[in-house]
């Protein structure tokens, strides 16, 4: 690592402590996804559970309650906003479960999969159940603005994984698609929720837009940094495995960047690796092509743009704390 990275990487506050502001909300947010979830169904409740006492990075609540606090600096945060930085985590974790039996991964959070720990079909029934109780919630705020925003979320979810999955091996992809798809994916749903936090504030139309386009700017830097990350980083690191989306057919930004100027790479998508030493190979050739710099320009620009969409906000350090996420993003690369 370079000095000057280094040196980045000791300025660059935790993520824990980005969300600082919001640390007591998040606190309150954990133990009320607890009593949601309810115990009608231990099984259930147990695969839940085993995630989120894991602890994510509470990344996507996070965002909602900075920004709800930012639109009321001085008063007390509303039940609904609580409830839809509730919802936000819920549907996220719900995504998780699901990916995780689609993806074939064996960790997350640093623990097992719930399919791992449970089995497939407590995996699959568990995250219909958080998708189920995430919907219920989501309508009873009584706000059908907010409802469409978070509905269309669940089917973008379903969309971007049923895209990804009838194109895995598919050389031809285009770095439109990938973008489609990793908004579908990834930043709907921080794009949504952050415009339902601006929607529950009474917030005018612009405001709306500019806050709607904050996270979908974020959202597409941290599914572009997470594919990267998947390239350079470990298993140890990432709580999750690693060097796993190329060999699953998977191809992110990194490897389609390689494929501009490596037709060989496409010989060994194309037959799917079936080759010993094809994975081995292809996670070289992108490692050492000039494709992770083009990514990270890439998330560097989409970074950019979030942090110019909310400007408008008043001073408070709810908005520092938004204002500095984009940066934070990018660190996770350090
Ligand atoms: C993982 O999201 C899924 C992606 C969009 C890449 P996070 O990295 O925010 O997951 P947790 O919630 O912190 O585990
Ligand atoms: C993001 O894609 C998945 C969802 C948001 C559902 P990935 O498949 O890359 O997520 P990770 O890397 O497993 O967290
Ligand atoms: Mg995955
Ligand atoms: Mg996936
Ligand atoms: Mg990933």
């Amino acid at each position: 690592m370079s000095p000057r990275i280094n040196k980045a990487k000791e300025l660059m506050p935790t993520v824990t402590e980005l969300l600082q502001p919001v640390e007591l909300d998040l606190e309150t947010l954990l133990s009320d996804l607890r009593s949601l979830i309810g115990t009608k169904h231990p099984i259930l409740q147990a695969a839940s559970e085993h995630l989120f006492s894991a602890g994510g990075k509470r990344l996507r609540p996070g965002i909602v309650l900075l920004i709800s606090r930012s639109l009321t600096p001085t008063g007390d945060l509303s039940s609904r906003h609580r409830r839809l930085a509730q919802i936000t985590e819920m549907i996220h974790t719900a995504s998780l479960v699901h990916d995780d039996v689609v993806d074939e991964a064996a960790t997350r959070r640093g623990v097992d999969t719930v399919h791992s720990r449970f089995n497939h079909r407590v995996a699959v029934l568990a995250g219909d159940f958080l998708f189920a109780q995430a919907s219920w919630h989501l309508a009873n705020l009584d706000n059908l603005d907010v409802v469409k925003l978070l509905s269309r979320v669940i089917m973008d979810l379903a969309d971007g994984e049923v895209k990804q999955g009838l194109s895995r091996y598919d050389s031809g992809q285009t770095l439109d698609t990938y973008l489609e798809k990793s908004y579908c994916k990834t930043a709907s749903l921080i794009a949504n929720s952050a415009q339902a936090a601006g929607v529950l504030s009474g917030e005018s139309e612009i405001h709306l837009r500019s806050l709607y386009s904050f996270g979908k700017q974020l959202g597409l830097a941290f599914q572009v940094v997470d594919d990267i990350l998947d390239f350079t980083s470990n298993e140890e690191q990432l709580g999750k495995p690693a060097a796993s989306d190329l060999a699953s057919g998977y191809l992110t930004a990194p490897a389609i960047y390689a494929l501009m100027d490596n037709p060989s790479l496409g010989t060994l998508i194309e037959r799917e690796f079936s080759k010993e030493g094809d994975v081995e190979n292809a996670l070289c050739i992108v490692r050492n092509s000039n494709a992770i710099p083009k990514t990270l320009k890439l998330a560097e620009d989409f970074a950019k743009q979030a942090e110019e969409s909310i400007q408008w906000l008043p001073e408070s350090e709810f908005r520092n704390a938004l204002l500095a996420l984009p940066k934070y993003v990018l660190s996770r690369l350090y």
